[in-house]
């Protein structure tokens, strides 16, 4: 039933992040993670570390351990606090699997293969060279967000598809066995600032891009990063104005300024005015650097506290664990299931 109340009136937010990377890159922060920092203050907000959802990828299992907690730790350095929001890792919480098994029974094949990133992957690795859990992945994150009973989908522009498919498959749930999961709405996040490469400026800042020189990691060294920024793409004129149809990398340079200073745009192209290129790129890095300072030396010193950082997963897991197992008995009972006594 539609049950799970959600406290004091606050709505509830759910958004997961795969850890498949040792660190994550300023476009994922100014991109997604700053909302949910936000978020955390208005609602009732759930986030996970998606490491079932990392398995697609066939990592390593060292790296995949190293990386699920280095995403924690990063998560928790910059801003998401513990006792405001329910952090956890998606395989604590084992109704994620089961629910994940229901709503794949209710999944049309040809519904899961019109998925376009399931499409994008499939085709670029060939269907013999492609897991199974790519083709459910979407699946799998309809049961994260239903299992919570979700209002709102903080996420990227690139995952509407997954949350459209996560409506789709509530809706023919409570339709078929009676009102169970709330029926969330995407959240796209209008990438307040939306970050590209800083070798490549007309594409998304990625980690799947070509080289990694264009890409800010949070946990890097200063010294790296600033040698990103300074050998960072501009043009051949010399004028610090925005314009990203003609001028993608001083844009870029000039979105990352205003994103990280929350200055306006118009305000930030003034405090370079008369300036050149070699000043901007100057004044980025130096922003940029005294910006993930701070935020990397709060995830190393987590790092280097295991004992610590497995109290707040173990916290953050009951928290899950107890909402989760609700709905997933809910869900269980309206569809026939037996309760073990
Ligand atoms: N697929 C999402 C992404 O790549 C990650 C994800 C998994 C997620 N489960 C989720 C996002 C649940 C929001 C809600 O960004």
């Amino acid at each position: 039933m539609m049950s799970e109340a959600v406290p004091a009136g606050r709505e509830r937010v759910l958004s997961g992040i795969q850890p498949t990377h040792d660190s994550f890159h300023l476009g994922n922060y100014l991109g997604a993670i700053r909302q949910w920092v936000e978020l955390q203050k208005t609602h009732d907000a759930f986030y996970c570390v998606v490491d079932l959802h990392a398995l697609t990828v066939e990592p390593e299992p060292k790296a995949l351990r190293a990386r699920t907690l280095a995403s924690v730790a990063q998560l928790i350095a910059l801003g998401l606090d513990p006792e405001k929001c329910t952090l956890f890792i998606q395989s604590h919480v084992p109704a994620h699997n089961q629910l994940a098994w229901v709503l794949e029974c209710l999944t049309g094949f040809g519904e899961a293969g019109r998925m376009t990133q399931f499409k994008d992957k499939s085709q670029k690795s060939g269907a013999d060279r492609t897991v199974v859990g790519l083709f459910t992945y979407p699946i799998l994150q309809a049961a994260d967000i239903l299992l919570y009973q979700a209002n709102k989908v903080p996420v990227g522009e690139d995952q509407r598809q997954h949350i459209e498919l996560t409506r789709d498959l509530g809706q023919r749930f409570n339709s078929k066995f009676g009102p169970t999961f709330t029926i969330p709405e995407g959240y796209i996040i209008k990438a307040a600032a939306k970050i590209n490469d800083l070798q490549d400026p007309t594409a998304k800042m990625s980690k799947s891009s070509a080289s990694q020189s264009g890409v800010i990691e949070l946990m890097d060294a200063p010294e790296i990063n600033t040698k990103k920024i300074k050998s960072a793409v501009t043009d051949t004129e010399r004028e610090i104005r925005f314009d990203e149809k003609n001028k993608a990398g001083v844009s870029n340079l000039l979105t990352i300024y205003s994103a990280l200073t929350k200055k306006s745009i118009a305000d930030s192209e003034a405090d370079f005015a008369g300036k050149g290129y070699g000043d901007l790129k100057t004044t980025v890095a130096e922003v940029v650097v005294d910006y993930l300072k701070p935020v990397r030396a709060k995830a190393l010193e987590l790092l280097q506290d295991p004992a610590h950082l497995n109290s707040i997963l173990k916290l953050g897991a009951e928290k899950a664990d107890a909402v989760a197992t609700k709905t997933l008995k809910d869900a269980y009972d309206a569809i026939g299931i037996i309760p073990r006594n």
